[in-house]
């Protein structure tokens, strides 16, 4: 595989391919999981969860399991300590899934209304299985549709509604209208770790071990919502088994850290595989509407994406996916639009891409279906579109290479040599097809702190609240570190994990690797500094701290995204309506790549997920329960090897002009654009086009 990132540095270790540093205590099992570090005294609890879909609990008989073998607790909304959740964290208000066993009310089907603790993972299991709950039931509405009356605008973490011109004088000049709706169903993120967290008092201070995004983020929610003072709380994460946006607080640690202080020992929470579908938040189903209306060259001047998603009565969380378009494409006349509407169901939450992946496959199959209409190119579509300046903000792209994407993509996937009309290549029972769609994802940085340390021994040790969550994170800092310094990246130990280590942004919204990387470059420059001056080092070292929150906040406004250009060739039986991928390519414009190695791994993943999205997974409610049809990874599909093909991702040189290693973030884009370049290929080999996803033989057929 070549890559066209060149190691520029003096040592080479940034832009070049490295092994994971902790690699090999991972694959020998030497890197333990928050799941299974040994305490003395340990205690297991088990989450009950609800088994009505909205009510209130009448009684929990605790009486018959306390007397169970090793039974320790059962906590419930009886007798669980008061905690608050109603305060603004890192990340703005709670999600008050978290704060358990608070009250009698039952908002959904899988809500905890109880945890047993027993002496051993096996005993807890069997007592909360034992354990009777009983319920009023209340009627409950499960039931998302494109008409729901209840369905309200609302901003989330972007504006609801941007708009400019008069939409509907545009749409009615347009000599070409696109009209059409597009769904996505529920999705689920199922990290390989599950959720896991032991709780203990050790010394006055609460210590949590936990798998998650970022253990400062969880410190400071649990401190607020214990009411401690933050510096008696430590949480570590050390080795992530994937994360996706699922894991910050939620019910386990909240449960963990009740039972421990209530029992005064060390108490594990572990989320099972099922409960995952109703405490770890998911991505909610979409409704896309979207209207493009266009000169007969097919430049736009009418843009209109509506978008609705669900959330709980409990917590209000959107997902945006009109947002894309805010990015992507400008018009004469410009509206994009959330909404929400709020059901009896588990509350969603980020996941990986949340608003581009649902709102790419609605935007960039619009766009496809516009081509088609003006007879033009879909790449060529998009260059005539191509904004020179951000759609709605007006702001300057701090670098938008796409059409550069889109060139270097159609040259190695041989989009040139292809036949625009539908319907038309067969391989023996097989009806063959090739699309494209554009891909995009916000490149920020969020505020870090790192401290940097001379070791007598002439290594150097890095100490940073990052949080690799299976990315490689832990290695692009040791490079990047390696880099600053202008030593080999194997003088360098970087230590994660810890909100000890201080503050620092999430392993999220892309944002991570970025964010860490300008804390750890920062602080090699004053410790060069330092040593400069210096003969020697003592024996404790010499350690210097960085914080670049003054420098982040001093970067100038500007649209700040990455980009990409996915294509994807399919195979299609229309005797059983399955769908094959065949080959796929993703081209990204993002930033300088620090590791290319697992920079590759992480665009494959998303695009393989796209793969998933686009085909499998789909997350099924039952009307009269309010509860999943097979909330497992039996009954939930994803991509499996076999539905996996060659899958090949590359980038094109894109250095953050105003990032110190010119890194933008890979984090998410490669989801973003898959399933819509899946499904506009699927149109090009069979000339019907699949609005809903996944595309299922059933719907093929
Ligand atoms: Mo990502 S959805 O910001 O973990």
């Amino acid at each position: 595989m070549t890559t066209t990132t060149q190691a520029t540095a003096v040592t080479g270790a940034v832009g070049t391919a490295h092994t994971r540093v902790e690699g090999r205590d991972k694959v020998t099992g030497a890197a333990r999981y928050a799941g299974e570090i040994p305490f003395d005294e340990l205690a297991h609890g088990w989450l009950v969860l609800s088994t009505v879909a909205r009510g209130r609990i009448r009684s929990v008989e605790t009486a018959a399991v306390l007397g169970m073998p090793g039974v320790l607790t059962v906590l419930h909304h009886g007798n669980a300590p008061r905690v608050d959740s109603d305060y603004v964290g890192m990340l703005g208000a709670p999600d008050p899934t978290a704060a358990v066993f608070q009250h009698e009310r039952v908002p959904h089907m899988g809500w905890p209304v109880a945890l047993v603790v027993a002496e051993t993972s096996e005993q807890a299991r069997e007592a909360a299985e034992a354990l009777v709950v009983h319920y009023e039931e209340e009627p409950h509405d499960v039931t998302f549709s494109a008409g729901h009356p209840d369905a309200y605008q609302v901003d989330g973490f972007m504006p609801a509604v941007t708009e400019k011109g008069d939409l509907e004088a545009e749409l009615a000049a347009s000599a070409l209208v696109v009209d059409a709706e597009y769904t996505t169903p529920e999705e689920h993120h199922n990290p390989m770790e599950p959720h896991a967290a032991t709780a203990l008092w050790d010394g006055g201070r609460l210590e949590v071990v936990d798998s998650n995004q970022g253990t400062a983020w969880v410190a400071s929610e649990i401190a607020n919502m214990f009411s401690l003072d933050p510096a008696s709380v430590r949480v570590r994460s050390e080795h992530v088994g994937g994360g996706f946006g699922s894991k910050g607080l939620r019910a386990h640690q909240v449960a963990a850290v009740m039972a421990a202080t209530g029992l005064q020992r060390p108490v594990r929470v572990v989320m099972t595989r099922r409960q995952m579908f109703s405490l770890a938040g998911y991505r909610s189903p979409t409704t896309q509407r979207i209207r493009l209306g266009a000169r007969a060259d097919g430049r736009l001047r009418a843009l209109d994406h509506s978008s609705l998603s669900l959330t709980s009565t409990v917590h209000e969380f959107v997902e945006p996916s009109a947002g894309v378009a805010r990015v992507m494409y400008d018009a004469d006349a410009h509206h994009t639009a959330n909404r929400v509407v709020r059901l009896d169901v588990p509350t969603p939450t980020w996941m990986r891409a949340p608003g581009e992946a649902p709102g790419s496959f609605a935007v960039e199959a619009a766009l496809d279906e516009l081509a088609e209409k003006c007879g033009v190119d879909p790449i060529e579509l998009r260059v005539r579109n191509e904004p020179e300046t951000g759609p709605v903000s007006g702001l300057p792209f701090s670098s938008r290479n796409l059409l550069a994407c889109f060139r270097e993509g159609a040259r190695r996937f041989g989009w040139a040599d292809r036949d625009p009309r539908p319907g038309l290549r067969r391989d023996g029972r097989w009806l063959l097809g090739t699309g494209t769609a554009a891909a995009s994802f916000g490149a920020g940085a969020g505020p870090s702190t790192a401290a940097m340390t001379a070791e007598a021994d002439g290594t150097f040790t890095v100490r940073i609240n990052a949080a690799d969550i299976g990315t490689g994170a832990r290695t692009a800092l040791t490079l990047v570190a390696a880099d600053a310094l202008e030593v080999a990246p194997d003088r360098v130990q970087v230590r994660i994990g810890d909100s000890d280590f201080g503050p620092a942004w999430i392993a999220g919204g892309s944002m991570g690797t970025r964010s860490w990387a300008w804390a750890v470059t920062a602080a090699a420059g004053e410790l060069r500094e330092r040593l400069a001056l210096n003969t020697g080092i003592p024996p404790e070292g010499i350690t210097v701290q960085s914080d670049t929150t003054a420098a982040i906040g001093a970067l100038a406004r500007k649209e700040r995204h990455s980009f990409g250009a996915q294509f994807a060739e399919v195979a299609v039986d229309p005797a059983t309506g399955e769908v094959r991928v065949r080959r796929m390519l993703g081209i990204f414009a993002a930033g300088r790549i620090v590791n290319p190695l697992t920079a590759r791994g992480q665009l494959v993943g998303g695009m393989i997920w796209g793969i998933s999205m686009a085909l499998h997974e789909e997350a099924v409610r039952d009307r009269a329960s309010g509860g999943h049809y097979g909330a497992d990874l039996a009954g939930y599909h994803v991509a499996a090897h076999a539905d996996v093909p060659l899958v090949e991702a590359d980038w094109v040189d894109d250095p953050d002009p105003d990032d110190p290693v010119g890194i933008k973030g890979i984090g998410e884009i490669g989801i973003v654009g898959a399933a819509a370049a899946i499904a506009n290929a699927v149109w090009h080999a069979t000339g019907v086009r699949h609005r809903h996803l996944p595309i299922r033989p059933d719907r093929v057929l």
